[in-house]
């Protein structure tokens, strides 16, 4: 994975789903292969293994569960989602929320089968405990401004520098990200100056008319001249 990171998440909307998945990763690859800048994309679950085997940029699986695989209906593994492609998983996003001791478990067996995680977190003090866990990133995100397309970086700026500052002091080696109503260059430029490696988005690139459009001017501050 290279920084700048920007991911994209395609949660459950239907504007992502299925071949519209598969049509929003290949726009995300256009633009990644043409700038330079490292754009990831996490699909939905159920499109993860499709649109992986068709895209070379970094895909995540948006959820995994703590089990291994054997007897667990319904479940998502990391050994499944290594299989479908992907490079790495988010944890507990805020629609997806995980027990503190399954996101250790899943941060140690995904660490031992060399998938990258990405910790969502909702407070400061959230990144810090799950930042002692040691996942590759950790993504702050307040729920409150989730879907709303009013910036973190912007209306919170102390959530993101004070959750920087902590995970400094608890896990250095821990990567910050920061997402919630991210929708414009302006915004990563924020988050960046904040300390942070790269954002987490979803609707203002899912939700917009034009995705290259918008993933280009989501970039449109990092792209080297
Ligand atoms: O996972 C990213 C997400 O929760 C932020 O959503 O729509 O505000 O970019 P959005």
């Amino acid at each position: 994975i290279g920084y700048p990171l920007i991911l994209i998440n395609f949660k459950a909307y239907s504007e992502a789903s299925g071949k519209r998945g598969l049509q929003l990763a290949k726009v995300a690859e256009k633009v990644s292969k043409e700038t330079g800048i490292t754009i990831a994309v996490a699909p939905q679950l159920t499109d993860l293994a499709f649109i992986a085997s068709q895209v070379e940029i970094p895909v995540f699986s948006q959820h995994v569960d703590d089990v291994p695989p054997g007897s667990y209906t319904g479940h998502v593994t990391l050994e499944a989602v290594k299989d479908a492609g992907a490079v790495g998983t988010m944890v507990n996003h805020s629609e997806r929320r995980v027990r503190a001791d399954q996101v250790d478990v899943i941060v140690k067996r995904a660490r031992s089968l060399g998938l990258t995680t990405v910790v969502c977190t909702n407070t400061p003090e959230v990144t810090a405990a799950m930042a002692a866990l040691g996942p590759d990133m950790v993504a702050i995100e307040p729920p409150e401004l989730i879907g709303t397309g009013i910036p973190v970086s912007k209306a919170k700026p102390e959530v993101v520098t004070s959750s920087v500052e902590l995970v400094k002091k608890v896990n250095p080696n821990v990567k910050v990200l920061c997402g919630a109503g991210i929708t414009v260059g302006e915004d990563v430029a924020a988050a960046l100056r904040l300390g942070t490696v790269g954002v987490l988005l979803a609707s203002g690139v899912v939700k917009a008319k034009d995705w290259e459009k918008a993933i280009l001017d989501l970039i449109s501050p990092i792209i080297k001249k």
